[in-house]
């Protein structure tokens, strides 16, 4: 019998997934494997009973990975398994970012007990005019399970797409449109898209990637997309880019504190893998690789 603690609620699936042999619970002192979706797993006391980790996601950041590696503790997670959700929830928020679509809803709820709303709609809606995306360019910076579908669901929408990957997987590249143009040079797909998605992951060469200088060598009045991680952007200088006018609209997938508030800002509470096919996927996949290792031996994908 193994025992394995649950750091999050995990779809049900993984349960059936794990069978009779293993006792999933949400308290254990002394587990075998842990499962986690979100939760920072950084100021934990790692057990000497634990033999692996599986996170039912993509992201590893909310892993201590350096202690892990210290104690022989094998990682998993499950990347591609939420691929799809994420990139759905990103064209949403192209069109979101670029038809104002969320300042709309919200001024719509402040007609609520106005007995002429439907004229004050006619006169105020002008000022939620926002463009297109059929013909605009997308720069998909990284091109992983997620970057893909992203720049292949574009090109469905009619975009132009740059695609930029220094790791380019084969696999990657034999998914990928053939349409889409891809660069050796970031910069090069700065200064063309009219849209920026980031999908990639943070560490120490990723980390505030979006600054103030890379800000500058995009198009003015560019619009940034990031469904990966908040660390990726420095806040303050996405701030003083929609303030300038730089930037016109940064849609993120994180509750970012000083920038909740700021105009063309539209938060999303990270709800990327929020859908209950991707949760199922994720749980599977996790539970499968766990299964796999602590019975077998087997390591795929850590
Ligand atoms: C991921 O890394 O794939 C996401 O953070 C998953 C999630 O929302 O839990």
């Amino acid at each position: 019998m193994y025992n394995i603690l649950k750091l999050n609620k995990i779809a049900p699936v993984a349960i059936e997934r794990f069978g009779a042999d293993y006792n999933c619970v949400d308290e254990c002192d002394a587990p075998e494997g842990i499962l986690v979706r979100s939760a920072s797993m950084h100021d934990m006391e790692l057990p000497e009973s634990l033999l692996a980790i599986a996170r039912a996601g993509a992201g590893v950041n909310n892993i201590p990975l350096d202690k892990c590696a210290e104690k022989g503790i094998c990682v998993f997670n499950t990347p591609g398994a939420n691929a799809n959700a994420v990139m759905e929830l990103v064209i949403a928020g192209m069109l979101l970012g670029s038809r104002k679509i969320s300042e709309g809803i919200a001024w719509c709820k402040t007609l609520k007990d106005d007995p002429n709303n439907l004229k004050a709609v006619e006169k105020g809606k002008s000022q939620f005019v926002g463009p297109e995306i059929k013909g605009k360019t997308l720069g998909v910076v990284g091109l992983g399970a997620i970057g893909v579908l992203v720049a292949n669901a574009a090109r469905a929408l009619h975009m132009h797409v740059i695609g930029y990957d220094p790791y380019l997987s084969v696999n990657a590249a034999l998914h990928l449109s053939r349409h889409v143009v891809t660069v050796n040079n970031i910069d090069e797909l700065y200064a063309q898209a009219d849209y920026v998605t980031l999908h990639l992951p943070v560490n120490d060469g990723t980390r505030g990637m979006i600054d103030a200088d890379t800000i500058a060598k995009m198009k003015d009045g560019v619009r940034l997309l990031n469904f990966s991680r908040d660390g990726l952007v420095v806040s303050s200088d996405i701030k003083a880019a929609l303030e300038s006018g730089k930037m016109a609209s940064y849609v993120t997938d994180f509750a970012t504190n000083d920038l909740l508030d700021v105009d063309g800002v539209v938060a999303i509470p990270h709800l990327g893998a929020s859908t209950p096919e991707s949760e199922d996927n994720c749980a599977i996949m996790a539970a499968d690789e766990m299964k796999d290792y602590l019975e077998n031996g087997n390591i795929k994908n850590s």
